[in-house]
């Protein structure tokens, strides 16, 4: 086949990660006959330095003129005044809502290898498959009115959240499809005991069950659901949750395994055009040292195979190489490794094992 890839590698550690998820794309291009091309577009901080906005329209036209987009992270301190008008992170969510991806996938599998490298006791990390299933448009990210207003008692800021009943049924659609090729549990988390919106989701949740009767529908409160996440976390299988829950949850749920660098994510939509990245952020401190994790990076790539092409063999080939690659004790930095490669060597390490 042949596919149109936007890359917005943004800023710190980006770029290199990048570069060696490129790589294994063209590895897997040449031994599948596939043919990606790829156009590089400015996201993030490195996009205000030189155009004063964090999504350039130049940006946005590209992805939609793309069939994926792969992006590698953005934001840093030279960014960070809380007073600045431009924030990188606008990119993210500029380009999340205009094209339109609702969900946000973030698979947590650890590795039996790394599991030493978990903050939990093995016996807690051993099982876990998790697919949190975040919401990526609506809610507090979102919702109107936001903003900041001087008033007599004093100055007042307001951010709102909001969803319609489309909007949950849509997403909460999609995590029992998922659950349907999976373990058949969706776990549906909302704070129903306080708000609203969560009441209403819990209702779209119940109803949309109704149509999947072979896969089981639980829901938790927030908080409980963050707690049973350390100590249960085998028991989960889909976990459906409204954007900042699932914000919160995906960073708890990733330190389950004890390594950040490793996890991948999927933003989709209607479409089969999907927004491909990395769960960790630009790692400033280490930016331009070659040590970065490439990892999470490459596996977002695996998953851009599988959702946006539907190559899922190429796929699961990456999957394996990386797989592999660890259980040969190829290691980088952040694996707690005597010996760690570099960033190119890691994703040549990958390359080499793509059977
Ligand atoms: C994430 C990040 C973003 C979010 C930030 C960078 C805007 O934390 O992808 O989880 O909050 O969605
Ligand atoms: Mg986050």
């Amino acid at each position: 086949m042949k596919a149109k890839i936007a890359l917005t590698p943004g800023d710190g550690i980006g770029p290199e990660v990048v570069h060696e998820a490129c790589r294994v794309l063209e590895a897997i291009a040449e031994r599948f006959n596939h043919k990606f091309e790829f156009a590089e577009y400015l996201l993030g901080g490195c996009a205000i330095d030189k155009h004063g906005t964090a999504m350039p329209d130049a940006t946005l036209q590209g992805c939609l003129a793309s069939d994926a987009v792969l992006l590698g992270a953005v934001g840093g301190p030279k960014w960070d005044d809380p007073s600045a008008k431009v924030r990188p992170e606008q990119g993210l969510l500029a380009i999340r809502k205009q094209l339109g991806l609702y969900a946000n996938l973030r698979p947590v599998t650890p590795y039996p290898q790394l599991a030493r490298m978990s903050p939990l006791k093995p016996e807690r990390v051993t099982g876990v498959d998790i697919l949190v299933i975040r919401e990526l448009t609506g809610g507090l990210y979102f919702g109107t009115p936001k903003g900041r207003e001087k008033t007599p008692a004093g100055e007042r800021a307001v951010d709102t959240l909001v969803y319609t009943d489309g909007e949950i049924r849509r997403i909460v659609r999609l995590a029992f499809q998922i659950a349907q090729k999976r373990r058949k549990l969706v776990t549906s988390v909302d704070k129903a005991n306080v708000l609203e919106s969560s009441r209403l989701w819990r209702q779209v949740a119940i109803e949309v069950g109704k149509d999947f009767p072979d896969v089981k529908l639980e829901h938790h409160l927030v908080d409980s659901c963050a707690m049973r996440l350390i100590t249960h976390a085998p028991q989960f299988d889909v976990i459906v949750t409204e954007n900042m829950f699932g914000d919160i949850l995906t960073d708890e749920a990733a330190v389950l395994t004890g390594s950040l660098g490793m996890l991948p994510s999927a933003s989709l939509g209607e479409g089969r055009r999907g927004l491909y990245e990395p769960i960790h952020g630009s790692a400033p401190d280490i930016a331009g040292k070659g040590i970065a994790n490439p990892v999470g990076t490459i596996l977002s790539v695996a998953m851009m195979l599988r959702y946006s092409f539907g190559l899922e063999t190429e796929a699961r080939a990456i999957e394996r190489a990386v797989a592999q690659a660890i259980a040969d004790g190829q290691l980088t930095v952040d694996l707690g490794t005597a010996k760690p490669l570099s960033t190119t060597q890691m994703g040549a390490a990958v390359r080499e094992r793509l059977a």
